[in-house]
């Protein structure tokens, strides 16, 4: 053999093994928990890990929430959520994370609605989205990752709470590990990239928050990685940086399906029953960096995301 054809063969085996690795070490949820009488509410439910956790949530018999900006995507996700499933349980609210007015309002029509709520999915997230700022004068990429589900899991808490045992799940991302977060300016202008990340950072430290501030109220709260996952997320990002994405990253890449996964561990699984406060990632409880567990860094953040929506005391319900 000569040198170019050891290298290729190298490379070749080299591809080989790491896929077999992940395929081997993916995660998947076991549970068979059945979900009959529970509401599970999912934002950004109607495309890519969203939707694949709707529809499995639907199989396990539960009412099913899909908070989606987009109607018409909505209506055509509950529809194949119907046929794939016979659940006919589904309903469809209007969220747009870019309008802490529409969260309000979104949350208003679940109160109003709703008698339960058992689970309550903070999966909807965005990249790319660049440095706007929001008609709350906020960052347009920490408001739809961060400060957004921030004030829905608040306002909802009081219907969690009614409806205990009950799990909050926030989808965060192994990208937190790069972020470079200054709690005392959370609408900082970045790259792309590092706003993701820094928002990425702040859902971990949420929810690490939210479970310290819910002890003892059977409402757990944890967060998760869902693997590297090709999906809408993408969508805003130019061609070439989706094309260098896909590329760099094929290998390790999930799809929708089993991006679902851990998600549906932490929502369902009765392993995770009186859990809190942990990181997820291949439906198993993993590390963060020590950042990501710095308890006065999520004080901190928690304080100034409340300034920074706007809560009332009055709705403040842990
Ligand atoms: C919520 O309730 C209002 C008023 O009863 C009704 O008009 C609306 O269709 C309901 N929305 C959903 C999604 O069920
Ligand atoms: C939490 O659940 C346990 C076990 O079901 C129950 O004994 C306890 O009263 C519950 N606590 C609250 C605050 O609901
Ligand atoms: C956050 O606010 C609470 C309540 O106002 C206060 O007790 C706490 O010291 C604050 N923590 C930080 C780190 O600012």
């Amino acid at each position: 053999m000569n040198t170019f054809t050891c290298i290729a063969f190298g490379i070749i085996v080299f591809i080989v093994v790491v896929k077999i690795l992940n395929v081997v070490t993916k995660g998947r949820c076991t549970s068979k928990a059945k979900l009959n009488g529970k509401t599970v509410l999912i934002t950004g439910a109607s495309g890519g890990i969203g939707k694949e956790t709707a529809i499995d949530m639907a199989a396990r018999g539960a009412r099913v929430i899909l908070g989606c900006r987009n109607l018409k995507f909505a209506e055509d996700t509950k529809q194949e959520i119907i046929s794939k499933t016979g659940n006919t349980n589904i309903v469809i609210y209007q969220i747009d994370f870019e309008s802490l007015t529409s969260v309000r309002k979104f949350s208003k029509l679940i109160h109003e609605n709703e008698s339960r709520l058992d689970v309550l999915i903070n999966n909807a997230g965005a990249m790319g989205l660049g440095n706007k700022i929001t008609e709350d004068g906020l960052h347009i990429m920490m408001q739809v990752n961060h400060f957004g589900p921030f004030l829905l899991t608040n306002l909802l808490l009081d219907l969690l709470k009614k409806s205990a045992p009950s799990r909050i799940v926030t989808v965060s991302s192994l990208g937190h590990i790069f972020s470079s977060l200054d709690p005392d300016n959370l609408n900082k202008p970045g790259l792309d990239e590092l706003n993701y990340f820094n928002s990425k950072l702040c859902n971990i430290l949420m929810s690490n928050e939210l479970a310290r501030k819910l002890e003892g109220t059977n409402v757990t709260s944890n967060c998760l990685h869902p693997g590297i996952v090709h999906t809408e997320i993408m969508q805003h990002l130019p061609w070439y940086k989706r094309l260098s994405l896909s590329f760099s990253y094929w290998f390790f890449f999930k799809n929708a399906k089993e991006g679902a996964e851990t998600t549906i561990h932490c929502a369902v699984c009765e392993k995770v029953d009186g859990i809190s406060g942990k990181y997820f990632q291949d439906c198993k409880d993993y590390w963060t960096l020590p950042i990501a567990s710095n308890k006065e860094l999520s004080e901190k953040v928690w304080n100034k995301s409340m300034e920074l929506v706007k809560l009332q005391k009055n709705e403040i319900h842990y």
